[in-house]
């Protein structure tokens, strides 16, 4: 089995964990961690099916949802339905890596820091945070929303 086959196999093996406990993934940003690691996910991918009830809100235009820590992203992730798209963001708010909410009316706030909030291209439009939130490459096929790691 050569690198890409094992990152392949491993990769939908955790996400079929993931989704079996869809529940514990998702939070309602109760808690706080530290930023993301800097650790090269390059070639890990995530599988995610939207018909699932813990992510119906990615079913309409705005919707939004986030997810716990993964092997994509430590923080988490924060997906934003576009259109005929899915954007994915790390979690970790760019001023102290304190998780950020789910996107509400375009904007996610980082409400158990200190209130920075970002715009729906992920960049900080409110201090102490700057810059922009990491972003991710996402596919969407039907109901299955692949997020790809980097
Ligand atoms: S950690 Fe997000 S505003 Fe401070």
């Amino acid at each position: 089995m050569n690198r890409r086959d094992f990152l392949s196999t491993s990769s939908k093996a955790a996400c079929v964990c993931a989704l079996g406990t869809a529940g514990v993934f998702l939070s309602n940003c109760s808690g706080a961690t530290e930023p993301s690691s800097l650790i090269d996910t390059t070639g890990v991918e995530l599988d995610f099916d939207l018909s699932s009830a813990d992510f119906l809100p990615l079913q309409n235009d705005g919707g939004s949802v986030v997810t716990d820590e993964n092997e994509i992203d430590a923080s988490g992730l924060l997906l934003l339905r576009t259109g005929e798209n899915i954007k994915a963001f790390t979690r970790s708010c760019t001023h102290q890596g304190i998780q950020l909410n789910a996107f509400s009316n375009g904007i996610s706030v980082c409400a158990f820091g200190h209130g920075a909030q970002f715009n729906s291209n992920g960049e900080a439009i409110s201090a102490p945070a700057t810059g922009s939130l990491k972003s991710y490459d996402t596919e969407l096929n039907g109901d299955l929303l692949t997020v790809f790691g980097g």
